[in-house]
């Protein structure tokens, strides 16, 4: 067992006096206690350190069985996957349509994008910060996926994922062919929004309109260079990443603004950098957003310390070893990139919001210490993507305004599903 200091300490977020907090105080506190191995409940482990929590995620698909997607996908699209994989072999090459070098492509986008919601904060109130942020990224993540055709699927997505948070939370496993309400209208509305991907799709088939740099393009030309015609697979995997394009950097956003007006000295920071972009967002290219050193340490300390995905689980496939205890099948193992993140073997003063960390040659921490996207076959295809979208969304608002918050915890702390700041309320006040 090992000792070390976790997360609970002034400034982290254990001081926030809730239930939810205290779910995270527990793991971080048996984990201090405990050390990197540790029993939850009768086969249900939870694995810290940042060697084991790596295996963990590199051996899905293989000892590790794959946590459920986002959503139940028809068997026929299931079975077209690898196992633990996103993809099919078949749109493997799909993954340079997420790559840098795209996204690259979409810069002015995004920062056009950006620039309009920081226009568009009302002032010198507490504003509820989470719907605006969902718009602003369920906008970007339509014209990323869809270019000219966005305005036909811009939003659409928005009854498929109110269906998934209304969903109860999975605290029991029931088997995936149970059809219980919450997923008979889950995989109807998946159902819904394929349709209409398809629907685009078909035309773009039609008109030979292949050539445009977005996302279904990338997956048509994938899918094509196999002998696969392209159909259910893109449409519903199209449908699934349009969700996620806003979900997740939704809740790395509220946290990231949330950070912006607790550190007013990183606000004037972060707004003496931005000043060097162009006022007009069309001339904003992928070298600008390279140059804003401040805002990147500052995301990334943001997903240090709050990151979204921050515990996950996995379940035993076959017999194996990790951290040199035995799992057997059925076993199921926890990691958590919370614990891992604020691990202080790793981090000096883990519990610290220091930005500056980041901004060393070779950057904090141990290598593979820093997982807010995950890693192994399941990474986040969208990391260079939400990447982009919160520097240029924090580098954007820091310009336009300070922030205040208008209380210590001015949110209410969820950790079901993800770590998020449900009905985070700032005050915006825009410069002179
Ligand atoms: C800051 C924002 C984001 C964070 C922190 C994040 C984090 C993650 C993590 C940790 C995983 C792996 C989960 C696991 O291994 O259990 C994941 C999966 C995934 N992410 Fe992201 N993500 C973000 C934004 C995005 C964006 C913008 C997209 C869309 C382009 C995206 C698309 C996906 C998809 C499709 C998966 C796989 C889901 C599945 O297989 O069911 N993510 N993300």
């Amino acid at each position: 067992m090992t000792n070390r200091s976790s997360g609970v300490g002034s400034g982290g977020i254990l001081n926030d006096p809730t239930e939810k907090a205290a779910r995270i105080a527990f793991l971080s506190q048996s984990t201090a206690h405990y050390g990197d191995f540790w029993e939850f409940a009768p086969h249900i482990y939870v694995v810290a350190g940042s060697e084991p929590t790596r295996e963990v995620f590199r051996r899905t698909g293989a000892q590790f069985s794959p946590p459920p997607g986002l959503f139940p996908l028809p068997r026929g699209v299931r079975r077209a996957l690898r196992p633990g994989h996103l993809l099919p072999e078949s749109l493997e090459a799909a993954r340079r349509g997420f790559g840098h070098s795209a996204v690259a492509g979409h810069t002015a986008m995004i920062a056009a994008e950006a620039r309009a919601l920081a226009a568009d904060w009302p002032q010198h109130a507490p504003c509820e910060v989470l719907p605006r942020l969902k718009r602003a990224f369920s906008r970007m993540g339509a014209r990323f996926c869809f270019g000219a055709d966005a305005p036909g699927l811009t939003h659409a997505e928005v009854p498929l994922s109110r269906a998934r948070d209304g969903a109860p939370p999975r605290t029991v496993y029931l088997p995936r062919w149970v059809p219980t309400t919450a997923r008979v209208r889950l995989r109807h509305r998946l159902g819904a929004l394929a349709g209409r991907i398809g629907a685009v799709m078909d035309r773009r088939l039609a008109e030979g309109r292949t050539a445009e740099p977005d996302l279904l393009n990338a997956m048509i030309v994938a899918s094509q260079a196999h002998d696969v015609p392209p159909g259910p697979v893109i449409t519903h995997l199209l449908a699934t990443i349009l969700v996620a394009t806003q979900e997740m950097s939704t809740r790395a956003g509220g946290w990231l603004l949330f950070n912006l007006a607790r550190h007013p000295e990183w606000t004037e920071r972060i707004a003496a950098e931005a000043a060097a972009l162009p006022a007009d967002p069309d001339r904003v290219g992928a070298g600008h957003v390279a140059r804003l050193a401040l805002a990147d340490a500052f995301v990334r300390e943001t997903l240090r310390l709050y990151p979204p995905n921050w515990l996950t689980s996995r379940v035993v496939v076959e017999p194996t070893e990790l951290d040199g205890h035995r799992l057997r099948p059925g076993d199921r193992v926890m990691v958590s990139p919370y614990l891992l993140h604020r691990d202080a073997r790793h981090y000096e003063e883990p519990a610290a919001f220091r930005p500056e960390r980041w901004l060393a040659a070779r950057g904090p921490g141990t290598a593979g210490a820093y997982l807010p996207f995950g890693a192994g076959p399941r990474l986040c295809p969208g990391a260079a993507l939400a990447s982009m979208e919160l520097s240029l969304v924090l580098a954007w608002t820091a310009r336009h305004h300070r922030l205040s918050c208008p209380a210590p915890w001015p949110f209410r702390l969820e950790t079901e599903g993800a770590l998020r700041p449900e009905d985070l309320r700032l005050v915006f006040h825009r410069r002179g």
